[in-house]
């Protein structure tokens, strides 16, 4: 069976990958569990080029007699009032060991006298497919929503909690794991994918 290996180490990405593509048919497994053990500096200017550089990477190092695609995402919160950043920046704003209760209170201080309508911002994914071969795919995701006043919610991680959703009336991190990945950045991305994938790559 041909393998889906996706260059992460984070369960939770995994656990929703093994969801929107399980039915594929193919197996899917993490660099870890492939054997791959890589480690590659994300230093593109864009999610894109992010996602392929770590899919390109991990594809080449792939055992010669392994019949894989590589899948790797690039994930970010664009604030449009500080001129989208954190950008892909985001894991490394503040410094990459700083709390998000600290990240996110200095968002939402910095965004001070801002008024509501100029508070939009979108969470970006964007995720590269690689085979050994030299094949590359990319797709990208967004969910628009707007820096909120304070923190509310538990759920999600990062940003989730100052990412209001005005359409549900809460932010990211009051939905559920199933209600934000049917509608978010990662999971319209993976949805996009999974369907080039069939079409293209899926022997
Ligand atoms: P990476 O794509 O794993 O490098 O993560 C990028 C960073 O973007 C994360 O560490 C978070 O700070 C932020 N981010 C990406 N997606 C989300 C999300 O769904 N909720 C909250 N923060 C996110």
């Amino acid at each position: 069976m041909k393998k889906l290996i996706f260059a992460t180490g984070n369960q939770g990405k995994l656990r929703e990958i093994r969801e929107i593509m399980g039915d594929l048919g193919m197996e899917i497994l993490s660099t870890k569990e492939a054997g791959i053990d890589l480690s590659v500096e994300e230093n593109g200017t864009t999610f894109r080029e992010n996602a392929v550089i770590k899919a390109s990477a991990c594809a080449a190092a792939l055992p010669s007699d392994m019949d894989a695609i590589v899948m790797a995402d690039d994930s970010g919160l664009e604030v449009d009032a500080l001129n989208k950043e954190p950008g892909v920046y985001s894991a490394r704003y503040m410094g990459e060991d700083t709390s998000y209760r600290i990240k996110n209170r200095n968002l939402v201080e910095r965004l001070e006298g801002v008024p509501v309508e100029k508070r939009t911002a979108r969470f970006v994914c964007a995720i590269a497919a690689a085979t050994k071969d030299g094949q590359v795919f990319t797709t990208e995701g967004t969910i628009e929503g707007k820096i909120g006043y304070e923190e509310r919610g538990e759920n999600g991680f990062g940003y989730d909690p100052i990412f209001y959703l005005p359409d549900m009336s809460r932010t990211t991190a009051e939905l559920s794991p199933e209600e934000k990945n049917a509608i978010s950045h990662r999971g319209n991305a993976l949805r996009a994918m999974k369907e080039i994938i069939r079409s293209n790559l899926k022997k």
